[in-house]
């Protein structure tokens, strides 16, 4: 098959683009979790069948780009990150014409599609692994084996937590240990081997030649350990959303990993991209990863961790611009995925969530939208426990596990379970009362949040002042207390932080807001917890 010809089509289609050699600057690109967004053949999983029978709402909702979960072959005992075979579907997801069908059709509407690549860990269930605990040491030599500390070894080697919780080491029969910072189901790689590089670089290679555009590197910052594994120290152990600097993450020999990556990415014809998952503690630190040498974007969570304050999103706004900016790359805004508690919840209310969704969608970059968000989706947080999936949830007894509640399988039209989703159930249960959130009850409604998304993202096509990083700087104009006003080449955005009105200067004429705004042309009244585009 030959996929050069798309690329030429979609360079042209691609209107949002401020050059066809960087569409990934101010790209939108939505997030499918495959297992939850929509099932073809009634197992209540969904699949990539699904996700090719439902693109045109995603070419409809006017988005860029596709990133797809994980769907290779996976015993799923972290939802597909844990990777059994990086060349093979699993069955439950369809098989690899599937995957062909997927890229070409996804082409054909002008989307690009984006896979996970896993690299930090793979499956216990890898050949690799498999053949490590059967013994072969030079097997071992891929992961970190180490002898055990104290009487008898009986200690692991040091004191590192799994980001899951309980220790992240296992001991296997012959009293050795090997390191996770996951689950125990998924043993970490050591890229100090160099079959470990050359297998990925194959694994790249294998998808390009299928013709995806690019890949989300999960644990971009988390290949390479500290030299001779040492302790952290009570106190100080790992989250997914660390702020601290760790032995295991954010050292700086992965960027080495990240640029050979782009090397092999450059050497397609694209461009083709990398965008890196990585929790680091500094937006500084993050911008490392995308130097112009390395990965394209890097999901900015500071953004996604900042609290509903109008100084703080300002602070998280500058601070993020600024770090990206001083090493030539745009910034890549999200709101959500499927390892946080939906924004909606996170929030508090769906005005807060429309508005800070126009915020993100005004700001210059590009911007990540995770299913579902469109429709407003909140967290499920009365899941029962018999039916939560994340192991973090399994290892902790309870206490932890908020990833499940972000997951529960999208509703797609009818009035009950499993809304369209498939003709079977759903691997999750939907609440009852999702009919009216479905993407059919939504579709024509000009007040709901799917009508907003797809105005916001036709706008955003139209006007370059809004997400192009090159159409011009952003300037905030001065703004009462808990508001932001600023302004972009032809274009203002007003947010009101609070839980009142307040009266501002209208800056231009309304081209689109989360909740009515009331103008005369001179003065606005903006609505409590919402978010104004101007035209100027
Ligand atoms: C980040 C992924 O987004 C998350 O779902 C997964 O559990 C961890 N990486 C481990 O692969």
């Amino acid at each position: 098959m030959t996929h050069e010809s798309t690329a030429v089509q979609l360079a042209s289609a691609s209107s949002n683009a401020a050059a066809s050699t960087g569409w990934w600057r101010d790209a939108v690109i939505y997030q499918v979790y495959v297992r939850s967004f929509a099932d073809s053949d009634g197992d209540g999983v969904g699949d990539l069948r699904g996700v090719r029978e439902r693109l045109p709402h995603l070419a409809r909702l006017g988005v860029d780009a596709v990133w797809l979960t994980p769907f290779y072959v996976s015993p799923q005992a972290d939802g597909g990150y844990d990777v059994a075979d990086y060349r093979a579907v699993d069955p439950l997801f369809g098989d690899l014409s599937d995957a062909d069908d997927l890229v070409r059709a996804a082409h054909a509407l002008g989307l690009r599609i984006i896979v996970d690549v896993v690299p930090n860990h793979t499956s216990e269930q890898h050949a690799w692994f498999r053949a490590a605990l059967a013994g072969d040491p030079r097997a071992r030599e891929r992961y970190h084996f180490h002898p055990g500390r104290g009487p008898g070894g009986a200690q692991p080697p040091n004191d590192w937590e799994s980001v899951f919780g309980g220790p992240a080491w296992t001991r296997v029969e012959d009293g050795s240990w090997y390191l996770h910072l996951f689950a125990p189901e998924q043993p970490d790689l050591d890229w100090e081997h160099p079959e470990v590089a050359a297998e990925f670089a194959s694994v790249l290679r294998f998808w390009l030649d299928l013709g995806v555009d690019g890949f989300r590197v999960d644990v971009a910052h988390g290949m390479v350990k500290a030299p001779g594994l040492p302790d952290i120290g009570r106190g100080a152990q790992a989250t997914l959303i660390g702020a601290q600097p760790l032995p295991f993450f954010d050292q700086d020999g992965v960027h080495a990993i990240h640029r050979s990556w782009r090397r092999l990415l450059d050497s397609y014809e694209g461009p083709r991209i990398g965008v890196a998952e990585a929790w680091v503690p500094t937006s500084e630190r993050l911008a490392r990863y995308v130097r112009p040498d390395e990965l394209h974007q890097a999901f900015n969570f500071r953004f996604l961790n900042c609290p509903w304050d109008a100084v703080a999103l300002r602070t998280v706004i500058d601070e993020s611009l600024a770090a990206t900016a001083s090493v030539g790359a745009p910034t890549t805004w999200v709101l959500s995925n499927h390892d946080v508690v939906r924004h909606r919840t996170r929030y508090g209310s769906l005005a807060r969530a429309r508005a800070a969704a126009l915020l993100m969608l005004a700001l210059p970059g590009s911007a990540y939208v995770y299913q579902g968000e469109e429709l407003g989706l909140p967290e499920v947080a009365d899941l029962p426990a018999e039916a939560r999936r994340d192991p973090a949830f399994l290892r902790t007894a309870g206490q932890d596990g908020l990833r499940d509640g972000c997951r529960v399988p999208l509703p797609w039209t009818g009035d009950r379970p499993p809304y369209g989703f498939g003709p079977g159930g759903a691997w999750l249960p939907q609440p009852a009362d999702w009919g009216g959130l479905s993407v059919a009850a939504q579709t024509g409604d000009p007040h709901s949040t799917l009508e907003l998304y797809r105005a916001a993202l036709e706008l955003r096509r139209a006007l370059p002042g809004l997400g192009s990083p090159d159409a011009g700087p952003l300037a905030w104009l001065p703004a009462p207390e808990g508001v932001l006003l600023f302004t972009r080449p032809g274009f203002a955005c007003t947010l009101n932080s609070r839980a009142t009105a307040v009266e501002l200067p209208a800056p231009g004429r309304p081209v689109l807001s989360s909740a009515p705004v009331d103008t005369d042309g001179r003065t606005v009244l903006q609505p409590p917890d919402s978010c104004t585009w101007w035209a100027i």
